[in-house]
């Protein structure tokens, strides 16, 4: 069974820097609304009508698996509700990282957020181990909607852990997974690669969202697949070291650099710091009259289904 020190030698391992990177990948992440969007647009394909239970207005259970600090997860439940007001949600959360799952429990608090989620309930701990211990043919043993949002890197043994996601889907449940592409960061993790051969490497290099369709389609799971656009402002990777005036740029630029790469780039040379920067420079692109350099991070939906 999979335990937390699993990841302890990777950033993911690290709760209260990883909270902080990823809480900066998100902020130079735009645009913001490409998730809620995607969920508006497609609420049909993830919320089946026969699972609302019209008899008994159940609330439709929800897990997020890897749910971080929630926010997303807000974001996509707010959006069904826009579309379905009479939905009402079950929400279970599941994370390693205590930092953000505190977060999550904050966030779940709030008024607004009350008004659909009747219940709410958040796990520390790996995915695998919950599922594993959840029985799909109990009575809470199984969901509606399962969120999987930029989570399945981290998860060592993942067509594993996808299998025991579909198990515990109700026969019209639908299991969405949101990933990288093999443009963007994936892209930029790979073009980095050799500098850091031979030493501690993550596993997650080159898993993108075409190593996710295989998995699927080993698993031989029927599901529907979509790309949206969405752009990275990197231009604080590229803030002098040396001018004190931009120090609280230039430690943003070092947090996303760690959350691109999956390791401290605070720990890195000088000389290592100038090769990564090369090659961000080469994928990304300048807005010469702003000096801002954004990535292209093409991300894709893919909306799994239970084995017909
Ligand atoms: C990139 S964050 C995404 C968080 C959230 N889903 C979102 O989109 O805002 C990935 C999350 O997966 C969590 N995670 C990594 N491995 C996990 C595992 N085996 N089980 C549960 N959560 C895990 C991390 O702690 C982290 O919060």
């Amino acid at each position: 069974m999979a335990q937390k020190h699993l990841n302890n030698d990777h950033l993911v391992g690290q709760d209260d820097f990883y909270a902080n990177v990823f809480k900066q990948f998100l902020a130079c992440s735009k645009p913001q609304s490409c998730l809620p969007e995607y969920v508006s647009t497609h609420v049909d394909k993830l919320v089946h009508d026969s699972s609302l239970n019209h008899d008994t207005n159940a609330p439709l259970r929800v897990l997020s698996v890897g749910c971080g600090h929630g926010a997303r997860d807000v974001h996509v439940l707010k959006a069904i509700h826009e579309q379905r007001p009479h939905i009402q949600f079950d929400y279970v959360g599941v994370d390693i990282n205590s930092v953000l799952v505190q977060e999550a429990q904050q966030v779940f608090c709030s008024q607004h957020v009350r008004g659909y989620v009747s219940e709410c309930q958040f796990v520390v701990a790996p995915i695998e181990d919950y599922l594993e211990r959840l029985n799909p043919s109990s009575e809470h043993g199984t969901f509606d909607l399962i969120l999987m949002l930029h989570c399945l890197y981290y998860i060592p043994h993942r067509k594993h852990v996808l299998a025991q996601c579909v198990d515990h889907l109700s026969p019209n449940g639908k299991l969405m997974i949101l990933h990288q592409s093999p443009a963007g960061i994936n892209n930029f993790q790979n073009l980095c690669n050799p500098l850091f051969e031979g030493r501690k490497c993550t596993r997650n290099l080159q898993f993108n969202s075409m190593q996710v369709e295989h998995l699927l389609n080993d698993l031989e799971v029927p599901y529907s697949m979509d790309i949206v656009n969405a752009t990275l402002n990197v231009s604080n990777c590229f803030v002098n070291p040396h001018d004190t005036t931009m120090e609280q740029a230039y430690r943003k630029g070092l947090q996303l650099l760690s959350f691109m790469l999956e390791r401290d780039m605070r720990e890195e040379s000088e000389e290592v710091k100038q090769q990564v920067l090369d090659l961000l420079s080469r994928v990304s692109v300048k807005k010469h009259h702003t000096g801002e350099y954004w990535l292209f991070h093409p991300q894709v939906f893919l909306v799994v289904s239970k084995k017909l």
